[in-house]
């Protein structure tokens, strides 16, 4: 009985291991234990294979093991989160960092905002007893960038706030920002593709993966395959 089973078991695995041979060192990854999970469309750049991913979607573990993807004509972001079945990347602006207000450019990548982009001015205002200004209304503030002395906030560009904000608030830099269904867009922005297009694969629980082997000059199509083949029952950390 139980060497039917072994022998069983065996005889499957010699069945299982030429479909899984083709793009078995697809199966996800991540940059550390707490990170995204990475698999198609994106690839880790010098980890992966590019047939494990599509053209544009190359992520990088960063030196302290933090997901990061490479904007072309912008720079480099930390990447929050990925939903593959939304079909939609979630990074940190990293607005909080030291000469980091820069408008995210996506010219050239793959991902769109959710609804569009909205240009944003960074005020830095003093703080004094100058309180006609209220604050609480169409503006962002950013904490992390003030202190007991100055505030600085984010506010939708427009000529006639330009012009009547107080004196104490000095104009930082006017960005463009993909303004998402998530309005806190200080630690947190959403960007979305539409190719390649898997989310029926995902919805099903399936893996999806690039129809022709022609990768970065094929159209985006896709496949769905089934998850069962060993490929994708583990993550490997790097
Ligand atoms: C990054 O991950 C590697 C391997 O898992 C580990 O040895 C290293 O200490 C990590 N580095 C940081 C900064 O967490
Ligand atoms: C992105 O870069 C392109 C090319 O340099 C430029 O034309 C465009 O205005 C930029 N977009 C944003 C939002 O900065
Ligand atoms: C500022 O606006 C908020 C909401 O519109 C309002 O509740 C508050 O009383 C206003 N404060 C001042 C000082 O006008
Ligand atoms: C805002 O202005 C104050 C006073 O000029 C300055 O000390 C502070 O560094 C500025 N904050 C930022 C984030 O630039
Ligand atoms: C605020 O300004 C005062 C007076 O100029 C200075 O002593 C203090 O260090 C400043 N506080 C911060 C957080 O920069």
């Amino acid at each position: 009985m139980e060497k039917k089973h072994i022998l069983l078991l065996i005889f499957s695995l010699f069945l299982l291991k030429p479909i899984a041979d083709a793009k078995d060192n697809c199966s996800p990854v991540s940059c550390g234990p707490n990170e995204p999970e990475i698999r198609f469309p994106f690839r880790l750049l010098g980890r992966q294979s590019n047939e494990c991913g599509f053209s544009g979607f190359d992520i990088f573990c960063d030196e302290q093991n933090k997901t990061s993807i490479l904007l072309p004509l912008s720079l480099t972001y930390i990447v929050n989160k990925i939903s593959y079945l939304e079909q939609v990347i979630y990074i940190d602006p990293e607005f909080c960092l030291p000469n980091r207000i820069v408008s995210v450019n996506m010219t050239n990548t793959p991902f769109r905002s959710h609804l569009w982009m909205q240009s944003y001015t960074f005020y830095n205002c003093s703080v004094q007893n100058d309180q006609s200004f209220n604050f609480s209304d169409a503006n962002v503030p950013f904490p992390c960038l003030s202190n007991g002395n100055s505030s600085v906030i984010a506010v939708e560009t427009d000529p006639w706030i330009r012009v009547h904000m107080p004196s104490s608030c000095k104009l930082m830099k006017t960005i463009d920002v993909p303004v998402g269904f998530n309005s806190d867009f200080g630690s947190q922005l959403e960007m979305i593709w539409f190719t390649p297009f898997c989310r029926s694969c995902e919805s099903e629980g399936k893996a999806c993966r690039l129809k022709s082997d022609n990768n970065d000059n094929s159209d985006g199509e896709t496949i769905c395959v089934s998850r069962g083949k060993g490929i994708f029952l583990c993550t490997r950390y790097f």
